[in-house]
């Protein structure tokens, strides 16, 4: 990783410099990426397929070898700052031969190893309850849809109460109306624990709806994202949907697709 201008990390939040990954076997690197995040904003980061959204989310988990730049977090290289990390990967990520409860218990012994069995299931029933399939506590992997695989991978990701949450097209699976209610619920959720957040969708509104700040990304090796401040984040959120500052916004997110795109 370089270390060239370590005096520019900000001292808190995520800060992501000059990410850079080469593939093995594909000709041309995935980024620059670079965008940084004030602790406890949620930033929705938006861009063409294949342009390195679900890489970077994997480097800022630590499921990535090597990858050039910088990403920091509280002033810090990510990688050993002892962050909690939630992450909701694309594909859902959960432990087939484990059922919903456990996966979740599982990967809080990992991330909270203080807690006690007890402690661990109580999370994860009320963690399942918010994401509306407290019945399915028992059911494994193989066994669920795609969209409650991704519920569950949700609330696993909440349930480790993160200081940087990860979410690469968390709703994807979800038909419209389950969407709009798990969206409410993540903006409640997210206000009792206002994590840092990087949440990828391919949503325009989605990414309005939640984000503080929106990243729109180029297509790989196309320039630098876009980083816009959503003034309908100081909204509350019952508001923001029908409001014209939406609707404005959703213009302005347009235009910088078309344009980067
Ligand atoms: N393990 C890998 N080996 C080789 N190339 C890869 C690998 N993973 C991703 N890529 C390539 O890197 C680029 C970025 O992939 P990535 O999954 O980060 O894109 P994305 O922005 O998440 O796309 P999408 O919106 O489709 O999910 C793509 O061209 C992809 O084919
Ligand atoms: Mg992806």
């Amino acid at each position: 990783m370089s270390s060239s201008v370590p005096n520019k990390i900000p001292a808190a939040g995520l800060a992501v410099r000059g990410f850079t990954v080469s593939y093995p076997g594909r000709a041309e690197a995935v980024g620059p990426i670079a965008l940084s995040v004030p602790q406890g904003a949620i930033c929705s980061v938006i861009g063409p397929s294949g342009c390195g959204k679900s890489t970077l989310l994997r480097a800022a988990a630590g499921l990535l070898g090597a990858y050039e730049g910088e990403i920091a977090f509280g002033g810090q290289p990510l990688a050993g700052s002892g962050a909690v990390i939630g992450l909701v990967p694309q594909n859902y990520g959960l432990l087939p031969w484990k059922t919903a409860e456990a996966n979740i218990t599982t990967a809080l012994g990992i991330a909270r190893p203080g807690l006690g069995r007890r402690e661990k299931r109580e999370a994860a029933a009320r963690w399942l309850g918010l994401m509306g399939i407290g019945e399915l506590a028992d059911r494994y992997p193989a066994r669920m849809s795609g969209g409650q695989q991704q519920r569950v991978a949700v609330a696993r990701a909440f349930a480790l109460e993160p200081d940087l949450l990860l979410l690469d097209e968390p709703f994807s699976a979800l038909d419209a109306l389950t969407r709009e209610a798990l969206q409410e619920r993540f903006l409640a959720n997210w206000e009792a624990y206002p994590a840092t957040a990087l949440f990828v969708t391919h949503d325009v509104e989605e990414a309005i709806l939640l984000g503080g700040i929106i990243a729109v990304l180029p297509p790989s090796g196309a320039g630098s994202p876009l980083l816009l401040d959503n003034p309908v984040s100081g909204l509350a959120p019952g508001e923001r949907r029908t409001s014209a500052v939406f609707f404005e916004m959703t213009r302005t997110v347009r235009k910088a697709m078309a344009d980067l795109w």
